[in-house]
Parts: C-alpha cells; sequence; structure tokens
C-alpha cells in the first residue's frame, strides 16, 4: 500500500515538478571528524525522481564514506552493525525528492551530526562480547534447537517487540544488527549456551542504549520519516486523482 502511495506521489512529483537534478556516481572518503567536501571530481548530474545518498561511518578505522547516486522513491534507514572483533558500522541511507540539494544537504548535516557524537567502541564491544560468546568445550545449545552446529540466532521486530527469528543459524560470527526503516529489527547472533534469549535482548539494548546508539527499544532516532511527505501525501494523492 505504503509503495502504491509512493509511486502515486512520485508520478505527481514528475507531472507537476519535472525531476531533480541530482549529484551521482560520487564517493566521498574522509577522517571522522574532518569536514566534508564535495571534491572537484564529482561533477556528474543526473535527472531522477528522487536522489539518494548513503552515509557509512566505520569507528573501526575511524572512517566515513559518502556516496551519491538516484533513486525512484523516497525512503530513510539507518543501520548498525558491531561484531565482537572490533567492527562498529553505522550507516544511513536516504533518499528524497523535494529539492535538487535535498541529498548534499542531509550528508552535511549527518556528517557533521556523527562526527560530533563520542562513541566508545571499544566499551561497546567490552560489554557486548561476554553476552555474545563465551569458551566453551561441549557443543553450541541454542533455543528452540537443542545442538547448534552454527550459531544462535534471534531476531526482533522492535516495533512491536515482537520475536520475529529465533534459531541456529548458519556458521557466521558473533554480531548485533539493527535495522530502522520500514521493518525495524534488531538482530543478535551469538556464540554462548542458549543466548538467543530475550534477557539477552534486553541487555543488548541496554549496551546500545547507554551508548547512545539506539534508544531504549532499539531503534535508531525512531526512523526519523520524511515528515513533509507524509502530510503533504493525502492531499497530492487527491489532487492527483483529480489530475487524471
Ligand atoms: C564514474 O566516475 C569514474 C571516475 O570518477 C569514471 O571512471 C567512471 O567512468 C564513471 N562512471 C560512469 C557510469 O559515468
Ligand atoms: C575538505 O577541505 C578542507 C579544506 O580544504 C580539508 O582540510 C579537508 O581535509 C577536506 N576534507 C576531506 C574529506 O577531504
Ligand atoms: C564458538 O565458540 C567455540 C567455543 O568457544 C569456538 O571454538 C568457535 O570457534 C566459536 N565459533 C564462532 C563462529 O565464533
Ligand atoms: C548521549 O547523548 C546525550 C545527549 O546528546 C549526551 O548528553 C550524553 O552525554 C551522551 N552519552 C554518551 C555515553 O555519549
Amino acid at each position: 500500500m505504503r509503495l502504491i502511495h509512493l509511486t502515486l506521489f512520485s508520478l505527481f512529483v514528475i507531472c507537476i515538478d519535472g525531476k531533480r537534478r541530482c549529484l551521482t556516481n560520487c564517493t566521498i572518503t574522509g577522517l571522522i571528524g574532518e569536514p566534508f567536501n564535495i571534491s572537484d571530481r564529482c561533477d556528474q548530474y543526473t535527472k531522477a525522481n528522487d536522489c539518494k545518498v548513503e552515509v557509512e561511518f566505520n569507528y573501526y578505522d575511524q572512517r566515513y564514506t559518502v556516496i551519491f547516486s538516484t533513486a525512484f522513491v523516497d525512503y530513510n534507514y539507518r543501520s548498525l552493525y558491531i561484531t565482537i572483533t572490533g567492527f562498529l558500522l553505522y550507516r544511513a541511507t536516504f533518499a528524497c525528492g523535494n529539492s535538487d540539494n535535498c541529498a548534499t544537504d542531509f550528508a552535511r548535516k549527518k556528517v557533521v551530526d556523527l562526527s560530533n557524537r563520542m562513541i566508545n567502541t571499544g566499551s561497546v564491544i567490552k560489554q557486548l562480547r561476554p553476552l555474545l560468546s563465551e569458551q566453551r568445550q561441549s557443543p553450541l545449545q541454542c533455543y528452540d534447537n537443542e545442538e547448534c552446529t552454527g550459531i544462535c540466532k534471534i531476531r526482533i521486530k522492535t516495533d512491536k517487540n515482537q520475536l520475529d527469528q529465533r534459531k541456529c543459524d548458519e556458521m557466521s560470527e558473533p554480531r548485533v544488527r539493527v535495522l530502522d526503516g520500514s521493518v525495524p529489527i534488531l538482530d543478535i547472533e551469538c556464540n554462548r549456551t542458549k543466548c538467543n534469549s530475550f534477557e539477552t535482548v534486553d541487555q543488548v539494548k541496554q549496551i546500545l542504549y547507554q551508548h547512545n546508539l539506539t534508544d531504549i527499544n532499539g531503534r535508531i532516532n525512531r526512523g526519523q520519516k520524511n515528515s513533509i511527505s507524509t502530510l503533504l501525501l493525502p492531499i497530492l494523492i487527491i489532487l492527483f486523482i483529480q489530475l487524471i
């Protein structure tokens, strides 16, 4: 349903407004804390429904990457990926059609905001490690599956605090993944006896919250919907229907 709305909205925008002029085929990398410039090498523009940008902060090697491209519909996703080997990655993916500069403006603001945020990666991982791993001689045991040759997994839908998946998953590494956007989830893979429990979920949420990585429910900025399009959408759809 939402996709239909978005498609109608995009069609409407094309009818009324033409397309956006978006920066494309452009990747910028910098050190966290370093200001953000759109270099001279980024000089390709293209017409599209939406301009898109992906901002990725890698706290492991203290670098950020910004990638500009195009999209068909609006979206606003965030994700967090943490492994007990020291990797902590934050990514925001944003696509917008309200102005030619909306994606570059978003990226500038995001890079400044994230650069100003102190994230103690060492402390986050030190606290997560005992929840996600253990020294063990015996085979791994997970919930809802007696013996596991892979790794225990639990996935929660964080908007409803509802269990989505709990099983023994294929071999992977202990990690925490948070997604926010249309389907907000918290996904934990762990290598500790019966660690795919609600207790682990609560403890992981607590750690992410304490370090300002998510709110207490495991959401990242509550998905930050685009307020303009949700407000204008019904009006625009009615106008659009009357036009055809
Ligand atoms: C993208 O840019 C690179 C250099 O910045 C260039 O070599 C490449 O051909 C470009 N790709 C397209 C599809 O324009
Ligand atoms: C942006 O430009 C400033 C000033 O020229 C420079 O100090 C900074 O390192 C540049 N940032 C990146 C990411 O290249
Ligand atoms: C899981 O833990 C066991 C026992 O500590 C270890 O031998 C194994 O390599 C670990 N597996 C992964 C995928 O981390
Ligand atoms: C979390 O953010 C709040 C407000 O932005 C700040 O006051 C607090 O010091 C931060 N906590 C940590 C652990 O960074």
